[in-house]
């Protein structure tokens, strides 16, 4: 059986107090209108459509940057959650199977948790994620049973106070054939307190049609949905908390834990050691055996098995490190191959550039990428050694085995096996050194006895 997804993410979210739609406000450096649509990519759904409203575009643009096979949907007035699904009906059009339905602000709804409503679809013809909460006064809508049967679900703003009693709350995940669920929303109307089409009202319609209804309950962490400022923080710091335990489950040794910040999509191979404050942002990758040193910043890059890096490195996109490479304190590192044993450690930018093997770079190398209007490329050979504090001005070559002496601006290519010397000659002038002191001493002598 084939299932599809819809995504609801139109609403406003006026409570965020922000210019930007709700659901691409980030947790892990992913808009959580991306945390959701992984979430449902573990079902590998036919079809995933994403319904947008408020910032449209935006919300659009962000849905198919991470993925272009989703399709879109408008929803111009927000009428409620029964309106938002049917306006994903057309894009739904000749979709076979199941269809369920998620919050784009819900970001964190595990694959067990959705196959386990997709396994619940064998018996039942409607299936609701369902989760316990013992008190009387927050604002879920309510699942009202009878036994293993799911009757109704009565939103919180239309319950008696006996219904709001009910520990058993809506998560808002919704599972059934995507005919029926299309069927049962042109049954649903807006008499109610909110004057809402509500998708919660299809479990009444289609108890009254004799189809079934269940529900699958999980924790109500998972079902957790943002709203506000604080609640992306709290987020964050659970989504931190799950990474952190699934890298040592995975066998990387994070030595302070709390202080190691993972994005949604880090990977770190085993034996991996990260120090204290290490921020990892989007794409990073990281073989076994590497050392990520403290106070380092990656973002889109990989390094390989054996590399060490930092403390105080920063690694930019497009920066690949082979094994064994080392990257030290204050170098940054942008859109560059770094060779296998290629070692750049002290107070160095390389952009876009390629370094070969075993070469060295001097502290305060830095490549001279950008004229201001364009960039350029730095491409040093293997077994290379360049001179501290070298100005490699881009475009330029330097061979293998090649030399650059320290404080050079190499603004010409260096052939293999050559010395490049750029620099001011030294000269030495006798005794003068000490000439000058002594006259310079004597008038501030002079100048002190005048006052
Ligand atoms: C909804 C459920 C409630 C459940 C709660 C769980 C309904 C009627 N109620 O209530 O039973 O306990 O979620 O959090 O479904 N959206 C649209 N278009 C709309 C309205 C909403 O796209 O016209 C989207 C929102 O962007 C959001 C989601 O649907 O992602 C839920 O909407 P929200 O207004 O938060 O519903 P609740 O009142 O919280
Ligand atoms: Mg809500």
């Amino acid at each position: 059986m084939s299932i599809n997804l819809i995504i609801l993410a139109a609403g406003q979210g006026s409570r965020m107090n922000s210019d930007r739609p709700k659901v691409l406000h980030e947790i892990a450096g992913a808009p959580l209108l991306v945390h959701a649509m992984k979430s449902g990519a573990a079902l590998e759904p036919a079809r995933t459509v994403i319904v947008s409203g408020v910032g449209a575009d935006a919300v659009e643009a962000a849905a198919l940057a991470h993925d272009p096979s989703v399709l879109t949907a408008r929803q111009s007035e927000q009428n409620g959650t029964g309106h938002a699904v049917l306006c994903a009906r057309e894009a739904m059009q000749g979709a076979t199977g199941d269809a369920i339905v998620l919050y784009g602000d819900t970001p964190f709804i595990t694959p067990e948790t959705l196959a386990a409503m997709q396994a619940a679809r064998t018996y039942s013809d409607v299936v609701v994620l369902g989760f316990d909460v013992h008190d009387p006064t927050v604002r879920y809508g309510r699942l009202v049973t009878t036994g293993d049967a799911l009757d109704k679900i009565v939103e919180f703003k239309d319950a008696t106070e006996a219904e709001r009693a009910i520990p058993l709350c809506n998560s808002g995940v919704i599972c059934a054939e995507a005919s029926t669920l299309f069927s049962l929303l042109d049954d649903v109307g807006n008499d109610n307190a909110s004057g809402e089409y509500y998708l919660t009202d299809i479990v009444g319609i289609a108890r009254t049609r004799g189809l079934t209804a269940s529900v699958v309950k999980c924790d109500e962490a998972e079902t957790l949905g943002i709203n506000t400022k604080a609640e992306l923080a709290g987020a964050e710091a659970q989504f931190q908390t799950r990474a952190r335990a699934a890298a040592q489950a995975d066998g990387v040794t994070l030595i302070a834990p709390e202080t190691v910040f993972f994005a949604h999509d880090t990977v770190i191979g085993r034996d991996s050691i990260v120090e204290q404050n290490v921020v990892f942002a989007p794409g990073v990758s990281i073989e076994s055996d590497v050392r990520i040193r403290a106070f380092s910043h990656l973002e889109g890059c990989h390094v390989s098995r054996g590399g060490i890096v930092g403390p105080y490195a920063r690694l930019r996109p497009g920066t690949e490190l082979a094994e064994d490479a080392r990257i030290g304190n204050f170098v940054e590192v942008k859109n560059a191959t770094i060779a296998e044993g290629a070692k750049v450690n002290h107070l160095s930018y390389i952009g876009d550039a390629e370094l070969g093997a075993r070469t060295n770079v001097g502290a305060g190398t830095i490549t001279c990428n950008y004229d201001g209007f364009f960039k350029h490329r730095t491409v040093v050979g293997e077994d290379a050694f360049i001179g501290s504090n070298t100005m490699l001005v881009a475009p330029v070559t330097v061979g293998d085995n090649a030399l650059t002496a320290s404080g050079s601006v190499i603004t010409e290519d260096v052939p293999a096996d050559a010395l490049a010397l750029a620099r001011g000659k030294q000269t030495n002038k006798a005794g003068l050194a000490k000439r000058l002191k002594d006259k310079l001493r004597a008038a501030k002598a002079a100048l002190k006895k005048d006052q």
